[in-house]
């Protein structure tokens, strides 16, 4: 039987935070049960403001430490978006295949473009075709991202049926993969919000490089409550957080979570928690200085990437305007 391929990506608008990690883990253990294509979402990134000289740090910092992660370059297809120009080429055809109505209905479009006036961009409202354009021209089966992407790939599912009615069979159908424990990481001091690169308050953020103590005094100023009892509930956002944070980094379930705190405070957990972020991220720190002080090399292994992606966009993009009617 074909391997099945799995497809996702990650903007280079900054380090990964604790929130993005839980889904960069996910794709290291797909390495090895699937065709595994991973992608350094560059021109999606171009939705908000970026200075020239820090989105290509940003972009390269991503890069190495994507590998420091554990994906292997010679498993998983590893890329920049911007090196595989079909990407462009297959937006603008499903351009024509979607409706504005579906756009301006996207969740995200629309609070993104509420938080931010002065820079509603026409890229704003299409990045979900873009998206969907990066999954189809790979024939992903399978997207592993975070809860907040889940209605993109919807989306990009309602494209490709779509397509295909008109024209017969020629995308696969992706399904997302959501993992349950995981899935949204919230901010360490409002925990009704997702966990997100851009947030203001650098204390609701865990990056991928922060230093031993700053995970320490971060997850210490971790909003909790007055009670002192370790349970997932619904009123007891910050503590859910917080488990949900060991049991992402543990790859343990939350009923084990549960059980392991039993008799232990909110200071045990805070302990354990930073402990725990800390020996994970100080692994791929070491990886991670290594491999950023060699730029020759790290450039090689984008390249292979390139070559590797170039190679099968070429083919599906000429399948697809084929398929259209293009003389
Ligand atoms: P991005 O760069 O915002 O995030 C990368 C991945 O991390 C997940 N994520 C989270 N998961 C749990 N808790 C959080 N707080 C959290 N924050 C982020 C995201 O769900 C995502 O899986 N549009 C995408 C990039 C993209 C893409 C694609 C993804 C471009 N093309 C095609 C899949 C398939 C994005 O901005 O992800």
């Amino acid at each position: 039987m074909l391997k099945r391929c799995v497809f996702s990506a990650i903007q280079p608008t900054g380090i990964p935070t604790l929130g993005n990690y839980g889904v960069l883990k996910k794709w290291v253990d797909l390495q090895n049960d699937y065709n595994c294509v991973f992608m350094v979402a560059d021109l999606h990134s171009l939705t908000s403001k970026q200075d020239p000289d820090v989105l290509k740090k940003n972009s390269l910092d991503l890069f190495a430490l994507l590998i420091s992660i554990g994906l292997d370059p010679n498993k998983s297809i590893i890329y920049f978006q911007s090196h595989i120009s079909q990407h462009a080429e297959l937006t603008w055809i499903l351009n024509c295949y979607t409706g504005i109505g579906e756009l301006f209905r996207m969740t995200q479009f629309k609070e993104k473009s509420k938080k931010n006036k002065k820079n509603i961009n026409s890229g704003l409202l299409v990045y979900p075709v873009l998206m969907a354009a990066d999954i189809l021209l790979f024939d992903a089966n399978l997207v592993p991202v975070g809860k907040d992407q889940k209605q993109h790939i919807e989306f990009c599912r309602d494209i490709a049926i779509r397509f295909n009615k008109i024209f017969g069979p020629c995308f696969e159908v992706p399904n997302e993969l959501i993992q349950i424990v995981g899935e949204k990481i919230m901010s360490l001091q409002e925990p009704n919000k997702k966990m997100s690169k851009s947030d203001p308050n650098l204390n609701s953020t865990i990056f991928l490089l922060d230093s031993e103590r700053d995970i320490i005094k971060k997850i210490k100023r971790a909003v909790t409550d007055s009670e002192n009892i370790i349970k997932f509930a619904e009123n007891k956002l910050g503590i859910n957080n917080l488990l949900n944070i060991f049991c992402s980094i543990k790859n343990v379930s939350l009923n084990y979570a549960e059980f392991f705190f039993r008799d232990k405070n909110y200071s045990d957990l805070k302990n354990i928690l930073a402990e725990e972020i800390s020996i994970n991220f100080n692994i791929i720190q070491e990886k991670y200085n290594k491999i950023r002080s060699d730029e020759d090399k790290l450039y090689q292994v984008i390249n292979l990437g390139c070559k590797k992606a170039k190679l099968i966009a070429e083919k599906k993009i000429k399948k697809i305007k084929k398929t259209i009617g293009f003389a």
